[in-house]
């Protein structure tokens, strides 16, 4: 089989991982000789729930009993949208209230930069250095990194960058930015939080300027940092949040939600804003509710932060230079890239899975299920801290 997944399935690393999955459950994935992984990635913050919840599960068994697809977004009105939608709209602070469903993060990230445009008339996007907002060609164009981008170009002109946390660049945001947009706290470099009220004075320049605050909460969303989104933390409220990865208990979704005020402008002059056949899908909104519930019905949340206490009490060591992030939003900062790699492929082979960070070579990516246990959390650090102790630097 790992023959054909490098002959027919198209790679994107040279050297994928390439592990032959068997089946996954909890927080446990095995491979096919069904040897048990630990699992600290989560499929990249995915899986909030573990593998194959049984409320997710059910969910969507439910669903799949009674329709599937059956039209393009926003024509029919489908339980399990609307359920979430409107569940969504009850949880987050006013005025953002309408939801607008979406395949992945990254066309979630696109809706949301072409409402910004499409409300406030203007076209300039100021990003961050070093963000990540997903892979199309838009998504791509807000990205702070330009080694990853040069090959692709050009890209949207009229993007401009600061840098996270920089206040003296707020400057930069003036009366022809559309939106300014930032993720709460920067993934790919390194799961960097933002300073004390940094967000609230990006919200209250872009508020005196007219333009737009956009908070990518494709990582933290849905209680990942011990609130349901990581704004929440920060004291700020977006015009426009958007939302992926864990929101889907491991199905593939996004979303971008806002106040009626500003969704509303997509769907008219020109009507069909933002279209897509998928996006909304019942049996993907039902997994979607059903990780939302079970959420908001368990003390999953406020655990997040007792079990952050619990990995930067366990994982000290020489090497280990800093705990960046917030909740099960971690990453070991390491002395170097080196050592990043042999932790990550030593455990690999003790049976944990570690992962890297998109930009920051030092970085190793905890990011587990918010279902993980205490005992598999020391069970885990245990193993890092012995893979630690074998390195030769
Ligand atoms: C912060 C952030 N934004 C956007 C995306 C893109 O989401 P997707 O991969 O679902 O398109 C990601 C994915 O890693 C992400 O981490």
């Amino acid at each position: 089989m790992k023959e054909d997944f490098f002959t027919y399935q198209a790679q994107t690393t040279p050297h994928p991982l390439a592990m032959e999955i068997s089946h996954a459950e909890g927080s446990y994935i095995y491979d096919s000789n069904n040897k048990a992984y630990l699992d600290f990635v989560a499929g990249v913050s995915a899986c909030s729930l573990g593998h194959k919840h049984p409320r997710v599960v059910n969910a969507i068994k439910e669903q799949l009993d009674k329709y599937l697809h059956v039209m393009v977004y926003g024509e029919y009105v489908q339980k399990s949208a609307v359920d979430l939608t409107k569940l969504l709209a009850s949880q987050l602070p006013d005025p953002l209230k309408k939801t607008y469903l979406t395949n992945s993060g990254t066309e979630a990230i696109e809706g949301a930069m072409k409402l910004a445009k499409r409300f406030t008339g203007r076209s300039e996007i100021i990003a961050a250095k070093r963000a990540y907002h997903g892979n199309t060609q838009g998504a791509m164009s807000i990205m702070g990194f330009e080694e990853r981008k040069q090959a692709f170009r050009p890209l949207l002109p009229d993007v401009h960058f600061i840098g996270f946390n920089n206040e003296a660049d707020l400057e930069k945001i003036t009366t022809k930015t559309a939106a300014v947009i930032l993720e709460t706290i920067q993934g790919g470099a390194g799961f960097i939080v933002p300073d004390e009220n940094y967000l609230r004075k990006v919200k209250f320049r872009c508020q005196t300027v007219g333009a737009l605050l956009i908070l990518d909460e494709i990582q933290p969303g849905f209680g990942r940092t011990g609130k349901l989104f990581g704004f929440q933390n920060y004291n700020v409220v977006p015009d426009i949040v958007v939302m992926g990865k864990g929101m889907g208990g491991g199905m593939p979704i996004g979303a971008f939600t806002a106040s009626t005020e500003i969704m509303d402008v997509l769907h008219d002059q020109p009507k069909l804003g933002h279209i897509t056949t998928f996006g909304g899908h019942p049996v993907i909104a039902a997994a979607s509710l059903a990780t939302l519930k079970e959420i908001l019905d368990s003390d999953l949340m406020c655990q997040t932060l007792d079990k952050e206490e619990l990995f930067r009490e366990l994982l000290q060591h020489e090497y280990i230079e800093e705990i960046r992030g917030k909740g099960l939003m971690l990453s070991l900062i390491v002395k170097n890239a080196d050592i990043a790699n042999q932790i990550i492929l030593g455990c690999l082979q003790e049976g944990l899975i570690l992962f890297w960070l998109l930009f920051e070579p030092k970085a190793v990516r905890i990011t587990p299920p918010l279902t993980i246990s205490e005992e598999e959390i020391k069970q885990g650090c245990s193993i890092i801290m012995k893979v630690l102790r074998n390195i030769k630097d």
